[in-house]
């Protein structure tokens, strides 16, 4: 017997090899090398702690509210934020930043075909998500006169054809040697016996290891020595569902960087209690991110004494991230700091014992994922600012309904109306500031107001909005 074969049988795992010997030899090649990436001590250790009847409820003891930095219409020092701001832009000049995108999702909710960063996001053009972040990345490296790296996670399932569709749009504009597609690891799924699933007779059901999964994978790839060979040390962290991130927030990296923060987040107040954002609070002195299943609907609901929300601070999953933070979390032999794996109930496609294939209607099994900000409490000074939702956070996760496609678009249009305004502009809009013609503007054009206001400024003649506008470089 392969020894590889031998081993899953010790470990309990011989299904895995059940259709084996029916297998073509180049299907038997590519089982043994899935297989292989398996680390079986893991699988049984998450199997013990995760699925048992030991699996606890998350702990909420000495849990308490996570102080952040207020904007300054909202109380907050205006003169640190403009120490910040220029702060964050003495660094851009000096090419201490990189960009980092995860795109890695399976992006199930929205269920489109495809990377998630292809889908055509932008309200009047189409324009694909990818390409938003490429032109707010381009035009923040001609702003502060040094190119920015981008890094890009991908998966086993989505890199070939994210690599590709960057190829075949040129880059976007962006030169090669700035652009690096890492691929993350994966994990197999398992039945709730912790049994790992295959996906057909010879195909393991895999999945990617999580938006956390994104610390290792970039030591893994080199990116982090790449990183220092350039002088960079700071990463800009966003998800690739939200068009309307500042990928390239100079306030954002001062604050950052004067504080000596090893990662830092933003947030944003929460809309209403129920909201489904993850909380930054404080528990035994760190910072963590309490997950909104996690956290009973009383204590979301509790308020201080103006009335406000107690836990208000929403996650939106925007970071910036030290390097060699980073490193230091990606290997936790040497150090211990080691992001704990979550468990997540799915319906996993699989196959029954004659190999047949079983689409279940109930979820059937788990996926083991990392997630980003369980980081935070491994973090030195990690510091929580706030920013304005309109103008960082619209995601598109879901076919309809809340953070949609459609409420994506409208936030765009909405965001596209107000620097319009902040330019003396005068936009019919309705009562929520959605207007009632067509606009987009490029983020070569402008991608805040500061921007977009330094660009409007030069137009000559000024071009009339009446029937909608589209602005380009
Ligand atoms: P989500 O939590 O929205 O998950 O990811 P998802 O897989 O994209 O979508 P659903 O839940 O299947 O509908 C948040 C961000 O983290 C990235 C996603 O690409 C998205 O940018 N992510 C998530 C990864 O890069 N890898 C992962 O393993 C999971």
């Amino acid at each position: 017997m392969h020894p590889l074969i031998d081993k899953f049988h010790r470990a309990g795992q011989g299904q895995v090899f059940a259709h084996f010997d029916r297998l073509d030899t180049a299907t038997q090649t590519q089982l043994l090398q899935d297989a292989s990436e398996i680390d079986l001590a893991e699988v049984a250790q998450l199997s013990r702690t995760l699925l048992g009847a030991a699996a606890s409820a998350v702990d909420l003891a000495d849990l308490n509210p996570a102080p952040y930095i207020s904007l300054p219409q909202h109380g907050g020092d205006r003169a640190a934020w403009v120490q910040a701001k220029t702060t964050g832009e003495t660094a851009l000049r000096n090419g201490r930043v990189a960009a980092f995108t995860v795109a890695g999702g399976q992006g199930t909710r929205l269920g489109y075909d495809g990377p998630k960063g292809t889908f055509p996001v932008t309200p009047v053009r189409a324009r694909p998500l990818f390409q938003v972040f490429a032109e707010k990345i381009l035009a923040a490296g001609r702003r502060y006169g040094r190119p920015l790296h981008w890094f890009i996670m991908t998966s086993h399932q989505n890199h070939d054809a994210t690599v590709a569709f960057f190829t075949e749009h040129k880059n976007f504009g962006l030169a090669e040697q700035y652009l690096h597609f890492l691929r993350q690891g994966r994990m197999p799924a398992v039945d709730f016996a912790g049994k790992i699933l295959l996906e057909s007779p010879g195909a393991i059901a895999m999945s990617p290891d999580g938006h956390g999964g994104s610390l290792r994978a970039l030591e893994r790839s080199g990116a982090l020595d790449l990183m220092q060979r350039e002088g960079i040390d700071c990463l800009s962290y966003f998800q690739v569902d939200n068009p309307l991130v500042r990928c390239i927030d100079p306030a954002f990296i001062g604050w950052h960087l004067l504080q000596g923060s090893e990662m830092s987040s933003k947030m944003v107040p929460k809309a209403h209690a129920g909201e489904k954002v993850g909380h930054f609070c404080v528990q035994h002195g760190k910072l963590v991110v309490v997950e909104y299943s996690d956290l009973p609907m009383d204590r979301q609901e509790e308020t201080d004494a103006t009335g406000q929300l107690r836990f208000i601070a929403g996650s939106i999953a925007i970071h910036m991230l030290d390097r060699e933070f980073v490193r230091r979390m990606a290997r936790p032999a040497n150090t211990g700091a080691a992001l704990a794996f979550h468990r997540a109930n799915k319906k996993i496609p699989t196959i029954d014992d004659r190999g047949n294939p079983v689409k279940p209607a109930e979820a059937n099994g788990v996926k083991f994922e990392l997630f980003v900000f369980d980081a935070l409490p491994f973090a030195q000074n990690p510091v929580v600012i706030e920013t304005e939702r309109a103008d960082d956070f619209s995601p598109v996760k879901n076919a309809g309904g809340t953070d949609s496609p459609q409420t994506c678009r409208d936030d765009q249009l909405r965001q596209f109306t107000r620097w319009l305004r902040t330019c003396g502009v005068e936009v019919a809009t309705d009562e929520s500031g959605l207007p009632n013609i067509r606009i987009e503007v490029s983020p070569l054009f402008g991608y805040d107001a500061e921007t977009f206001g330094e660009a409007w400024r030069k137009l000559d003649p000024v071009p009339a909005v009446s029937d909608g506008l589209c602005l380009d470089a």
